[in-house]
């Protein structure tokens, strides 16, 4: 964030909010630093490889055709920016992460599939695009939005960078909507799953970050009104797995 809007926040009394926000950022980064060597086995492990039939969805949700361009924002490791190139013919393929160490992971799936000459990777900032208004067919953010510091603000940057008429998707975790599930669903996310994380990844304090970032997000239908409020037209939501998981799109 550049010196003047520290600044102006500061002027108009919102100190504590930007404290606030470079403090989760910080947690953030440094979660996500530690646990990339084990990223994508933990995902398979922790979601019974749920991760995969979501992903599918969302796939299946955009229908990504030849010459479509994307930006993958929060890509982590890669697996959904690898899925965009594997089907936009000879278009371009942005993915954005400010985690060097999931970028690196990333880097050598997207080698291993030949796929370096159409996705480009870039280490920056998701709450402040370096990209112009209207350029991308698609904007996606997978498991992603959950970790930002403001999510309004993070989707605003996202309409602003995709094309009139493209569309924004966020696949993210949610809020089980069924009770005896949801009672069922808590107990695995705050007290087996960070053992887990301890067991297999050697990160509990990480892991535990799971359900406190969840328990500070909207369930699917405040999200998608958060989406209506940032201006996208036709906005779907659509809960997966009895709510663990939601997948929202927005049309600019
Ligand atoms: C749970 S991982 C998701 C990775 C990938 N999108 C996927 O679907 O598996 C969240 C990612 O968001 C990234 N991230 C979190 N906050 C960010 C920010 N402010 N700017 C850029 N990347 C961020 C983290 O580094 C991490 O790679």
């Amino acid at each position: 964030m550049d010196k003047m809007m520290e600044l102006r926040r500061y002027m108009t009394g919102s100190w504590g909010e930007l404290m606030e926000a470079k403090a989760k950022e910080q947690h953030v980064h440094e979660v996500f630093e530690r646990i990339a060597p084990k990223y994508d086995f933990m995902n398979d492990l922790l979601s019974f490889r749920r991760h995969k039939a979501w992903r599918a969805f969302a796939m299946k949700k955009m229908n990504v055709q030849p010459g479509q361009t994307a930006l993958d924002l929060c890509c982590g490791t890669c697996d959904w920016t690898i899925a965009i190139a594997e089907r936009n013919g000879d278009a371009s393929v942005t993915g954005l992460d400010f985690s060097e160490q999931m970028l690196k992971v990333g880097r050598h799936k997207i080698e291993r599939k030949g796929l370096q000459h159409k996705i480009e990777l870039i280490q920056g900032n998701a709450m402040e695009l370096p990209f112009a208004d209207d350029t991308y067919d698609f904007v996606t953010i997978g498991f992603g939005l959950r970790n930002l510091p403001d999510y309004h603000k993070a989707l605003q940057e996202m309409y602003r960078v995709v094309k009139p008429g493209g569309r924004v998707i966020c696949l993210e975790l949610s809020k089980p909507i069924w009770q005896p599930f949801k009672g069922m669903y808590y107990i695995y996310l705050k007290g087996i799953l960070p053992l887990l994380g301890k067991l297999f990844a050697k990160s509990y304090r990480q892991y535990k970050w799971l359900p406190e970032s969840l328990a500070m997000f909207p369930d699917h239908l405040e999200l998608k009104a958060i989406f209506l409020e940032v201006g996208f037209t036709h906005v779907e939501a659509y809960p997966l797995t009895g709510g663990i998981a939601a997948l929202h799109i927005g049309v600019k």
